[in-house]
């Protein structure tokens, strides 16, 4: 699993962080949203994507991501803004363990299309099994 680490200028008025599409990321950025108002016991995702490439950075406070690529599962802490974590095309990814303050920012390689989900876990090992 691939972390990115951001560009971060810093100088007496603080810092800025840099996120450029196929510089920063391996994709041009189509699309981006954030996540926040999650409940320390909540849960988010529960689903993989056929095509879609996605980085996910914990802009304030901290998550867990548990990712399963069909043959490992790992669970990464992301609690920095200058860390990114790349999810691409077929991984389960479940968010869990939230900060009551954590705000999550995914950058994506394209606009959103539920076509593109596999929601049920299921049909992901499926897929899985068949793939070339
Ligand atoms: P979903 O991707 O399932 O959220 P998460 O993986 O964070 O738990 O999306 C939740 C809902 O939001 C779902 O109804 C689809 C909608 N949605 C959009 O309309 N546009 C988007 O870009 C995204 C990511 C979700």
């Amino acid at each position: 699993m691939d972390f990115y680490k951001f560009r971060t200028v810093t100088d007496s008025r603080g810092n800025l962080m840099v996120v450029e599409g196929l510089q920063d990321v391996p994709f041009s950025i189509a699309r981006v949203y954030y996540l926040w108002g999650m409940s320390p016991d909540g849960k988010r995702g529960g689903h993989a994507h056929r095509k879609l490439r996605e980085v996910a950075i914990c802009l304030r406070g901290a998550c867990d991501f548990a990712i399963d690529d069909g043959i490992q599962k790992s669970v990464y802490r992301l609690d920095s803004p200058d860390c990114g974590l790349y999810l691409g095309e077929m991984v389960w990814r479940d968010m869990l363990n939230f900060t009551s303050d954590c705000l999550i920012a995914v950058f994506a390689d394209s606009q959103y299309d539920e076509n593109d989900y596999i929601r049920d876990y299921e049909e992901f090992q499926e897929l899985l099994r068949k793939a070339p």
